[in-house]
């Protein structure tokens, strides 16, 4: 049985598809802890409810992103992961901190990287005219948003469209593929080697 550490700031929507699709599938794995660096943070009621260990490392009591950093690894590492999984969380990583997940850390970001990394991303796609929007799943390295890519996910943008409808129509894209992501690791089908995403022959590839 896997360990997975999901790490969030709000929401938790993500993370919520990813619990249920657990339990659900039946996957070889539990989720051993949701950590949150933001203390109101909402989806941290969800993973209570379900019986899931939950901690907060509030970065604000920290002095420097080092600092906080071990702290949280620290945390995270108190339920010995084989993955962890980045379901919203903003916080900006240092390089120690993801060379110890090296491997090991998924990211879900809201745009079809590389394209748009950082935030705001649905604003940019559409002041860019683009016609096609999306998300990623990506392994994390110490550059923000520019791991190895595992799937990704894409949306038309309409006609009318503004940053809530379009985010609305990438979010669910992002809860059937990042179940799905997590699963393949899980089952040891998705592995990184030499900043390469190696992936089983046969994987689905399509989110709808
Ligand atoms: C999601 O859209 C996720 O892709 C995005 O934040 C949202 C979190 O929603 N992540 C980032 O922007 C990371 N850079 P959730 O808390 O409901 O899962």
């Amino acid at each position: 049985m896997k360990n997975i550490v999901i790490l969030i700031s709000g929401r938790g929507s993500n993370m919520e598809a990813i619990v249920k699709a657990c339990a659900a599938e039946g996957w070889n794995a539990r989720i051993a802890a949701v950590i949150s660096n933001r203390p109101g943070a909402a989806g941290l009621g969800f993973a209570e409810q379900h019986g899931i260990a939950t901690a907060v490392v509030d970065h604000k009591a920290f002095d420097t992103r080092e600092a906080f950093d071990t702290e949280l690894q620290r945390a995270i590492d108190a339920h010995a992961p084989d993955l962890v999984v980045l379901a919203g969380f903003m916080r900006i990583l240092t390089p120690g901190f993801t060379a110890h997940y090296a491997g090991r850390m998924l990211n879900i970001h809201p745009s079809l990287l590389p394209a748009f990394p950082g935030l705001h991303t649905h604003q940019a796609a559409l002041d860019f005219g683009c016609k096609f929007a999306g998300a990623t799943v990506h392994f994390v390295t110490a550059e923000l948003d520019h791991g190895a890519i595992v799937a990704q996910a894409v949306v038309p943008v309409l006609d009318g469209d503004d940053e809530q409808t379009l985010a609305a129509r990438v979010l669910q894209q992002e809860h059937l593929m990042y179940p799905r992501a997590v699963r393949w690791f899980i089952d040891g089908q998705l592995r990184i080697e030499n900043g390469r995403v190696l992936q089983t022959a046969g994987v689905a590839q399509q989110f709808s």
